[in-house]
């Protein structure tokens, strides 16, 4: 049987290990790997805060459907998901209809701790950022389990979740476009 060539898109909450896993686990492909937030900053010239502050949330949700529709190559790649790219109605199934996607799922205890002294992301500018990230997480919570195949993230070595990763991958992507 030739290997799987269909896209990888990680998704799942801020602060869950999409880029890091997504890195590994192409490595180990030998696939490309993409983030969708550094891409849309290297297109659009600017960071994602600034973009959220000039342009709006709307926006850059459309500019994240605009590089999932035409901007990144269409096999052999690994695509880690800016937290909310899958949060708008038919993103998922956008994504599914260009490859597998898994979710990485962490307790809102290990985000909390992995995001509060990072200073990058716009919808944690807020004065109380435990209870925005809580807010967002309840929100999200429904829309992420419905994506598809949870891989948890937390207390495990890097080596491990990306072997679960990779297995899910393998077992899906073989039923990709049959
Ligand atoms: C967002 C998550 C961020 C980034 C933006 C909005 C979200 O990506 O796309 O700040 O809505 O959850 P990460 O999940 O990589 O932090």
């Amino acid at each position: 049987m030739s290997p799987p060539t269909a896209n990888l898109y990680l998704v799942g909450f801020m602060g869950t290990g999409k880029s890091t896993v997504g890195r590994q686990v192409a490595r180990q492909l030998g696939f490309q790997f993409r983030d969708s937030d550094r891409e849309i900053e290297h297109a659009q010239g600017k960071p994602v805060s600034r973009i959220f502050a000039e342009e709006g949330e709307a926006h850059f949700r459309t500019l994240e459907r605009g590089f999932i529709e035409k901007d990144h190559p269409t096999s052999r790649c690994i695509v880690a998901c800016g937290g909310g790219l899958v949060v708008p109605p038919g993103m998922l199934e956008l994504l599914r209809s260009r490859g597998v996607v898994v979710c990485l799922h962490a307790p809102i205890e290990t985000i909390l701790k992995r995001t509060m002294h990072t200073s990058h992301r716009p919808l944690l500018q807020v004065d109380n950022r435990e209870q925005r990230l809580r807010e967002l997480y309840a929100q999200r919570e429904e829309i992420y389990r419905r994506t598809g195949t949870m891989v948890l993230t937390d207390s495990r070595p890097l080596r491990e979740i990306a072997g679960h990763v990779l297995r899910v991958y393998r077992l899906e992507a073989a039923q990709f476009n049959k």
